[in-house]
């Protein structure tokens, strides 16, 4: 019986990581579950999980799942210190499906308490890729990813020795506005930037799908868990989301791995790793698919995506600065303040000015990374007004 902590329950992949498990209750035990403010979910994942912590993000819904559950409350955390106890909390993997960097410290936490963690919560590794080899190589936990493009890549290196490995291929659907013309994606509307055209997702990572900013922190990502020099991995558009990456041996031999676009299959890995679990669902019939397509991404009309490469060469810090810059930029589209390409333009201008002051500078510990997001956020606060204006 696995026991897992989850983060992040009441979102899009914490709801998909119960459904597996409530799957095979036999193999999975639920000891905590972190939530932000959706009282509702947690209550009703509570009632049927019975898990022995909980978190919320505030007081306020705290208060509201202690009237809801009375005295079948779990024991029950607050903002940052109750993610940090459902992170610490006795499991054997820690699932981290918070978005963005309010997953950095819990995640950081289970690995400091050498739990295995699945991680779906890629802006933890954009952060502090380093930091976090380091606290796993001291630590001796396993980090196992859950993005669909870094599973496909870890389950085709298993086995594998990292010399043969001469290039990471990241596949990307190219989001909603693939074909669209530049005049046209500039005036893209917030409901159509969310209407992702394989994959139903939290609408964080959704808009970062319509900009490339995902592929862009998948990139980083990949880095990190791969240890590959950002020169070696590279991204191909492939609209149909059936391949999920690629990766190129030095003897020129490509290896996939595919499989229809359901989160709950690199979930599910994540979970059983090394053993697989027999999941119920449509399987591919590549002769129904037909035919997979493939394309270069277009650097004009999607400019996200080479600011990776940018964050990457610029600072050990670039790639911190450029997602806090990015989650200020996409709350303020969400939030209908700014067009969709301001983000691309807020995101740039934010790395650029960075580096122009940091280039080179060092991520060496978490305040180095906490306060390159804080001073990014500060600057990207300052240029959404101005766009906005
Ligand atoms: N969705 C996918 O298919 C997918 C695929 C690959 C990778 N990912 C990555 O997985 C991560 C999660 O994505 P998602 O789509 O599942 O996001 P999501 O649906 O927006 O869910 C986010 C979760 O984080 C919680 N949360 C947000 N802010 C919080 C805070 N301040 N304190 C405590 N909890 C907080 C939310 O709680 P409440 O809802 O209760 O407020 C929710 O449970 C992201 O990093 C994303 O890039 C997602």
């Amino acid at each position: 019986m696995k026991r897992i902590a989850l983060l992040g329950s009441t979102g899009s992949v914490g709801e998909q990581t119960l459904s597996v498990v409530a799957e095979f209750p036999e193999r999975f035990r639920v000891t905590a579950l972190a939530a932000g403010r959706n009282v509702a979910k947690l209550t009703e994942q509570v009632r049927r999980f019975r898990p022995e912590r909980v978190a919320l993000a505030d007081a306020a819904a705290a208060r509201e799942l202690m009237r809801e559950l009375g005295r079948e409350t779990p024991e029950l955390g607050i903002g940052a210190e109750g993610l940090i106890a459902v992170a610490e909390h006795p499991a054997d993997l820690v699932v981290a499906a918070l978005v963005g960097a309010v997953g950095l410290a819990p995640t950081l936490a289970a690995i400091r308490a050498g739990r295995d963690v699945a991680l779906a919560n890629k802006e933890v590794l954009v952060m502090a890729g380093a930091l976090v080899r380091r606290e796993l190589a001291a630590r001796g936990g396993r980090l196992l990813p859950v993005d669909s493009e870094h599973s496909a890549i870890f389950q085709v290196l298993a086995g594998q020795r990292a010399e043969d490995v001469a290039r990471i291929v990241l596949t990307a659907s190219g989001g909603p506005f693939r074909g669209w013309p530049a005049e046209k994606i500039a005036r893209a509307t917030v409901s159509e930037a969310l209407a992702h055209p394989n994959w139903r997702m939290g609408p964080k990572i959704t808009i970062d799908s319509a900009t490339l900013a995902n592929k862009a922190l998948e990139v980083i990502e990949a880095r990190w868990l791969f240890d590959v020099a950002p020169e070696r991995v590279s991204v191909v558009v492939h609209p149909q989301s059936i391949v999920h990456s690629l990766v190129e041996l030095v003897d020129g031999s490509v290896l996939a791995q595919l499989g229809l676009p359901d989160m709950r299959v690199p979930i599910a890995c994540a979970l059983a790793w090394p053993e697989r679990l027999p999941l119920t669902g449509p399987r591919l019939e590549l002769a129904s698919v037909g035919r997979l397509d493939f394309e270069p991404p277009d650097p004009e009309r999607f400019p996200c995506l080479g600011l990776a490469w940018r964050a990457l060469a610029g600072a050990e810090t670039g790639p911190a600065v450029l997602n806090a810059a990015n989650e200020e930029s996409v709350a303020a589209f969400l939030a209908g303040r700014i067009r969709f390409p301001d983000v691309a333009a807020v995101n740039a201008s934010v790395l650029e000015d960075y580096l122009a002051r940091h280039a080179g500078a060092a991520a060496r510990s978490l305040d180095d990374i906490v306060s390159a997001d804080a001073w990014a956020r500060g600057r990207a606060r300052e240029a959404l007004v101005e766009v906005a204006a």
